[in-house]
């Protein structure tokens, strides 16, 4: 069943636990996060991002996922949602494709034309019954920086700057930057879970944690003690498809593709199941 992202989340926040939002870009990696999601009984969001509109096609992708999801697991609660929107533009794209949650990334501007571009972002949205999530402070992409350059203390979340970006532009969903990192083992050496914990204080709306794909439970727990109700992984599904795909084929010469990605779909699985694990998403359905 389609489900309201904002109000997944608002119930992992009350319940002390959170929810894996997972990136697709084809029919297998769908496959793999959704039969996850049906085995676990786990609430789950299936996310998209611009580029992975214009490689399948936008009404395809966002059609794919919402069929499997009402025609296969009715009783699964499923949200769609457009990750790293980073243009009005695509945020409306989104919406007429027929997506009701949306992320507007505008964590690359300055705190005035983030919170200028937020705001017109969530007015159009709002009208249209549209929940968005927006990023305040940035966190930054394997490639495009080595671990020496990173002076964490650019890129983290004001505690600040983020109540009044959210009171200002009134979005529904919060993504903090407190050294966390885009691929594997760029992050802080530690969390700033204390920044953290002064975020959630004077934020109401649910806070979402973006590059966490290689963080093992511990961490997961702490931050979601501290007020985090949804993960977004992407890394780690991607890299159990292509190490399957890769072993599948240099230990055979299958030529069933079928058989090729079926293999990939369930590596993505097991991924997504051991973060609903972690998330302690596994049997809120
Ligand atoms: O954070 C975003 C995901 O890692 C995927 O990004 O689809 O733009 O390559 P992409
Ligand atoms: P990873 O690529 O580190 O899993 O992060 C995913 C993400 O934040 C997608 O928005
Ligand atoms: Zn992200």
């Amino acid at each position: 069943m389609i489900v309201d992202v904002k109000e997944m989340q608002n119930k992992a926040r009350e319940g002390g636990y959170a929810v894996g939002a997972f990136n697709t870009v084809n029919l297998e990696t769908t496959q793999g996060i959704l039969e996850a999601a049906l085995e676990m009984k786990s609430p789950v969001v299936v996310q998209m991002t611009e580029k992975t509109l214009d490689y399948a096609g936008g009404r395809a992708i966002y059609n794919l996922v919402r069929t499997i999801a009402e025609c296969y697991m009715p009783q699964i609660p499923v949200g769609i949602h457009l990750d790293h929107g980073k243009s009005f533009e695509i945020v409306q794209r989104a919406t007429e494709i027929g997506l009701t949650s949306v992320m507007y990334d505008g964590s690359r501007h300055n705190f005035a034309d983030n919170l200028a571009v937020t705001k017109k972002v969530v007015d159009f949205c709002h009208a249209k019954g549209v929940s968005v999530q927006a990023e305040l402070g940035n966190v930054p992409y394997l490639g495009e920086l080595s671990m020496q350059e990173i002076n964490w203390d650019d890129y983290m979340t004001d505690p600040g700057q983020a109540k009044e970006f959210v009171e200002h532009t009134g979005i529904d969903v919060l993504a903090v930057a407190i050294g966390n990192a885009h691929g594997f083992f760029r992050e802080r050496p530690e969390p700033d879970y204390a920044r953290l914990e002064a975020i959630a204080k004077v934020v109401s709306v649910p806070l979402v944690m973006h590059g966490a794909s290689d963080w093992e439970a511990d961490r997961v727990t702490e931050v979601i003690n501290r007020g985090v109700s949804c993960f977004n992984v992407d890394t780690s599904t991607r890299l159990a498809f292509i190490g399957q795909l890769r072993q599948s084929l240099e230990n055979g010469d299958e030529t069933d593709l079928r058989k090729l990605l079926a293999a990939s779909k369930d590596a993505v699985k097991k991924t997504v199941k051991e973060k609903m694990t972690y998330f302690g998403s596994a049997g809120k359905a």
